[in-house]
C-alpha cells in the first residue's frame, strides 16, 4: 500500500520525476569525482617524470591550435585490444601537468598518448606534410604550412611561468631564462614534432 502510493505519485508527477532524477545523477556524479580529486593517485606526478621542454611545450600549443584532439585521443584504456595496439594504459599521473589534458574521445586517427619514439623525425616530417607521402591510405590532412612557419619564442618563458606560478610544474628559473632561445628560430613543425616524440615516454 506505503509503495504503490509512493510509485504513483512519482509516476504520475512529472515534475517531481524530473526533480528525483536530478537529485539522483547529481548524487551518483558527486560520489563519482570528489574522491578522485583528492586519491595521491590521481594528482601526484609520475616518479621521475619531467615537464616539457620549452619547445616540446610550444609543440603542444600548435597540438591545440590545430585540432588534432578531434582526430586524436591520448588516452589508452585499460582493455587488452588497445595495450596490445598502443602499450601500457594511460596513468592519471602522467597528465597531472598537462592544462588543459588532451586525453580526447574521438579517435578518427590512432589513439597517441604513447607515440613517442615509434616513428623518426623524418617520418613525421613526411606525414605531417603530406599524410599519403607515408601511408597511402590515410585521410588525414596535410599541415604543410607548419615547416614554413618560423616561431620568435616571445611568449613561451611567459607560458612556462604561468604553468610553474599556477599549476605547480617544476620549471627551474633556468628553463624560463632559457625558453625563448630554446625556441626562437625553430620551426613550428619542429616545436609539434617535439611533444610528438615525448608523448608517452614517462614510463619508459
Ligand atoms: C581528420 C582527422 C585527423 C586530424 C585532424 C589529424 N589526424 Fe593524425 N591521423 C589521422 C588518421 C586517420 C591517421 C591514420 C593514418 C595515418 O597514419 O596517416 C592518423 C595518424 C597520425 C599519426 C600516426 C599515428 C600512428 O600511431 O601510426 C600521427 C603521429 C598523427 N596522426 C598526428 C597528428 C597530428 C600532430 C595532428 C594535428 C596537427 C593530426 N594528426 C591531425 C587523422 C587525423
Amino acid at each position: 500500500m506505503f509503495k504503490k502510493f509512493n510509485h504513483e505519485l512519482v509516476e504520475k508527477n512529472a515534475g517531481l520525476l524530473g526533480l528525483l532524477a536530478i537529485v539522483a545523477i547529481s548524487f551518483g556524479t558527486l560520489v563519482e569525482i570528489t574522491p578522485q580529486l583528492f586519491l595521491s593517485e590521481t594528482n601526484t606526478p609520475m616518479k621521475n617524470m619531467k615537464p616539457y621542454t620549452a619547445l616540446q611545450f610550444e609543440g603542444r600549443d600548435i597540438y591545440i591550435r590545430e585540432g588534432c584532439v578531434q582526430c586524436h585521443s591520448q588516452m589508452i584504456r585499460p582493455f587488452r585490444h588497445e595495450t596490445e595496439r598502443y602499450g601500457h594504459y594511460s596513468l592519471a599521473g602522467e597528465s597531472v601537468w598537462d592544462h588543459p589534458f588532451l586525453w580526447g574521445s574521438k579517435r578518427t586517427g590512432p589513439d597517441l598518448a604513447r607515440v613517442g619514439g615509434r616513428y623518426s623525425d623524418a617520418w613525421h616530417v613526411a606525414h605531417l606534410n603530406d599524410p599519403r607521402a607515408v601511408v597511402p591510405e590515410s585521410n588525414m590532412p596535410g599541415f604543410p604550412w607548419l615547416a614554413q612557419t618560423t616561431m620568435d619564442g616571445e611568449l613561451t618563458a611567459k607560458k612556462l611561468s604561468i604553468f610553474r606560478d599556477y599549476f605547480d610544474v617544476p620549471y627551474t628559473d633556468e628553463d624560463i631564462a632559457g625558453a625563448k632561445d630554446a625556441v626562437k628560430g625553430k620551426t613550428e613543425l619542429d616545436a609539434l614534432i617535439a611533444y610528438l616524440q615525448s608523448l608517452g615516454t614517462h614510463l619508459k
